[in-house]
Parts: C-alpha cells; structure tokens; sequence
C-alpha cells in the first residue's frame, strides 16, 4: 500500500529531524494507539526511544509479559518494565467509591511515570499516543461537562511536564492506526484489541479491590477473551470483558456445598462508545465460557450475562 508506505517514510523522516540526537521517552500500555507511536518512533530513532510500561497490578493476566514479549524481544525496543502493583494496590485498600478508584489510579499512575521518567538521563521528548479523536474530544466546547465518567485515560500526563512533546499519530484516526500499525509489522490480533480503560481491573472489581479478587477476575477475563478468538468472535463485538461482582452465592460442586463470588461476562457492539448494544453471543457459546470460568476458576461459581444497553447503562459497571 503505497500511501501507507509514504505516510510511514514521511512521518519516520519528520521525527529523525524533530529529535536529532536527543532521547525519547513514551508510555506503553500494550493499548494500540502507544504500541503503534512507539513501533513508529523505535523505526525512526531505535535506541534513542525508552518505553516505559507500568504495571499497575490492574492490568489483563500475563500483559507484562505479552508486551515484553511483542515489544521488547520481537521489536527489540527498549522497555523499562515498572512493577507497581504493590503500590496501586495499597493505595486501593478499602476504596470502593468508583470516582474515587479512578482518582487514586490516575494519580498513582502520575507518580510512578514521573519518578520513572526522571531516571532516564537527558530525555528530552515525551512521546505519546494522541489519535485525531483525542484531539477533537479536547477541544470539544462540551468539554468535560459532556463526560458522565471522569476518564482517566492512565496515558494522560500532566502539562506542567518539562519535555516536548512528540505526537506522531496525531492527524490519524482509529482505522488508520490500526493500518500503519499492521504495515509496520505488528501482528494483527495487537492492532485489533478492543479499547481497555486506564484504571484497567480497577473498576472491573466492583468495590473494593484487593490482590486475590484481581487474581480471580485475570483468570474468568482470560478465558472468555480466548474463547471469543477461539469461536472468531473477537473481531465481531466491539469490548468484552468480565467483570467481579462483590457479591457471594451458593453453589453446589460433587457434594460439597460452595459459597463464592459471582461473575459477569459483558459484552458491547457499537461504533462511537456513546451508544452501545449488548452483543448477541450465542448461547452455546455463553455455555463453554460459563463451563470453563466455573471450573476453572477458584472463586467463581455463578456466571451471569449482562443483557444490558447504552444508555441507560454504560458499558463498563463502575
Ligand atoms: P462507559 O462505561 O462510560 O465506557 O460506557 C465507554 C468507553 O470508555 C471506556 N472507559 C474508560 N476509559 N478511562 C479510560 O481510559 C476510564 O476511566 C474509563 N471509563 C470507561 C470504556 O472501557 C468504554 O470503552
């Protein structure tokens, strides 16, 4: 695809005369819109680039590895993996109020970059992931007034940050992102993922969050993620995720009465995330995943559907 081709040789050449010799430095989620800036920037300027990945402990099973894996070994970048959990988590402790977890994990998330940041000697460009979308919701005259939730994307960093900005993904939308990304080699099960929140399990196990209900959530979430690839289902709903009620039922397994937490498979279709319907998975499928998260997981044993739309619910639950 030559536009693709000369848009990526434009916008490599554009960063190399932008950076010169100076360093970069860019969060990666393992999100597409950082993995695609920073595939980009690392094929203009290689070792010059640091990412630094953050793992807020809130994050899908096995994403430090997966990323590491993908970027680090497959992209040779260089990443410095940060292992936060420990310090989300305690800050967490206790915390059930929605606004309130969003809050602390944006502010953690602050911290640990910034203090992560500083020990990159002589950084001089920040770089970041911004799509013509995220420019456009910024400038909206709406405003935040507009948002029902305050989004906290975690990429978001404050203004007052001593570097330059380095936004390479800026004129493009979503669909084009994914494109430049698939031509610059990222396998296309990555450029396709679904959207996942900055606060991440945070505000998937509702109320409050501790290490052993993320634990039980990374494990149901797993397996009905893989199931949707498995059955090609993936690509046909818009997000899909599980989410961990604090709440216990009784069950019964081989003779021994249970008394565990209940789980909520979620799945979304919609185009702008404004508006959204529940997907109509089938119902054999529901059945596998229902199957496998009950017996598979420790913790679990109920699993419910969440047949609701958007409005008058959201697609996330807090
Ligand atoms: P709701 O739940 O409001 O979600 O229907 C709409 C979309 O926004 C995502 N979302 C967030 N993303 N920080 C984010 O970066 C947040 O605090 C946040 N809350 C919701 C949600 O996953 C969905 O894609």
């Amino acid at each position: 695809n030559w536009k693709l081709t000369n848009y990526i040789e434009k916008t490599v050449a554009e960063i190399r005369e932008k950076v010169g010799d100076n360093k970069v430095i860019l969060g990666l989620s393992g999100g597409v819109d950082s993995s695609v800036a920073a595939v980009l920037i690392h094929k203009a300027i290689g070792d010059q680039l640091t990412c630094i990945f953050v793992d807020t402990g809130l994050l899908r099973k096995d994403e430090d590895k997966k990323v590491m894996d993908n970027y680090g070994e497959h992209f040779h970048m260089n990443i410095k993996l940060v292992n936060a959990s420990e310090r989300f988590l305690s800050k967490l402790a206790g915390v059930d109020d929605p606004e309130q977890k969003r809050k602390i994990i944006g502010n953690e998330f602050i911290h640990v970059f910034d203090e992560e940041s500083h020990k990159i000697e002589g950084a001089k460009f920040l770089a970041q992931g911004t799509i013509y979308p995220d420019v456009i919701e910024s400038q909206s005259v709406n405003g935040p007034s507009a948002v029902i939730k305050s989004h906290h994307n975690v990429g978001g960093l404050p203004e007052d940050m001593e570097f330059e900005l380095l936004e390479p993904l800026r004129e493009l939308f979503k669909d084009e992102v994914r494109k430049v990304g698939e031509e610059l080699g990222i396998p296309h099960h990555l450029v396709y993922r679904h959207p996942f929140p900055g606060p991440g399990l945070g505000i998937r196990v509702l109320g409050a969050v501790d290490a052993e209900k993320v634990r039980i959530l990374q494990e149901a979430d797993d397996i009905f993620i893989e199931e949707l690839y498995k059955n090609d289902l993936y690509e046909k709903v818009s997000q899909a995720f599980v989410v961990l009620l604090p709440v216990k039922s009784v069950g019964v397994m081989g003779d021994e009465r249970t008394y565990e937490y209940t789980a909520v498979v979620r799945s979304a279709n919609t185009i702008d995330f404004m508006t959204a319907t529940w997907s109509r998975l089938p119902y054999e499928f529901l059945d596998i995943v229902s199957s496998r998260i009950i017996n598979e997981v420790r913790g679990i044993n109920r699993v419910a559907y969440d047949i609701s739309s958007k409005p008058p619910a959201t697609i996330e639950w807090e």
